[in-house]
C-alpha cells in the first residue's frame, strides 16, 4: 500500500492521525484477505489445502476484529453507532438508522 492511505500531507496530520490511517489501512487488508480466503475456498478440491485456507481465514477474522477494537476505542461516534447495529437481530436497516440516531 505504500504511503497512499494519506489523503492529506502526512506532516499536517498528527501522530495520533497517522496511527488511524494505518490501522485503517490494516482493517481494509484484513478483509481483502478474508474475501481471498473466501473465494479460494470455495474453488478448493484439495481436503487439505482447503483446511488450511480456513484456518488462514479465521486468523484474519481475528486480526480485522482486533484491528476494528482500536479503531472503535478511538473514535466514541463509531463505537456508539456499531453498538446499535452489530450482533442484535432485526433490521439491519433500522438498527443503522438507530445507530445515526445514537451517535447524534
Ligand atoms: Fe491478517
Amino acid at each position: 500500500m505504500g504511503f497512499d492511505q494519506y489523503h492529506e500531507p502526512a506532516h499536517d496530520l498528527s501522530e495520533e492521525t497517522r496511527t488511524k490511517a494505518r490501522m485503517l489501512a490494516s482493517l481494509t487488508e484484513e478483509v481483502e484477505a478474508i474475501n481471498w480466503y473466501e473465494q479460494r475456498i470455495s474453488v478448493e478440491k484439495d481436503k487439505e489445502a482447503k483446511a488450511i485456507m480456513q484456518n488462514a481465514q479465521q486468523e484474519e477474522f481475528k486480526h480485522f476484529g482486533m484491528d476494528l477494537e482500536f479503531l472503535l476505542r478511538k473514535k466514541d461516534k463509531w463505537r456508539t453507532t456499531l453498538k446499535e447495529i452489530l450482533f442484535k437481530e432485526g433490521d439491519i436497516v433500522e438498527l443503522g438508522a438507530k445507530g445515526e440516531e445514537a451517535a447524534e
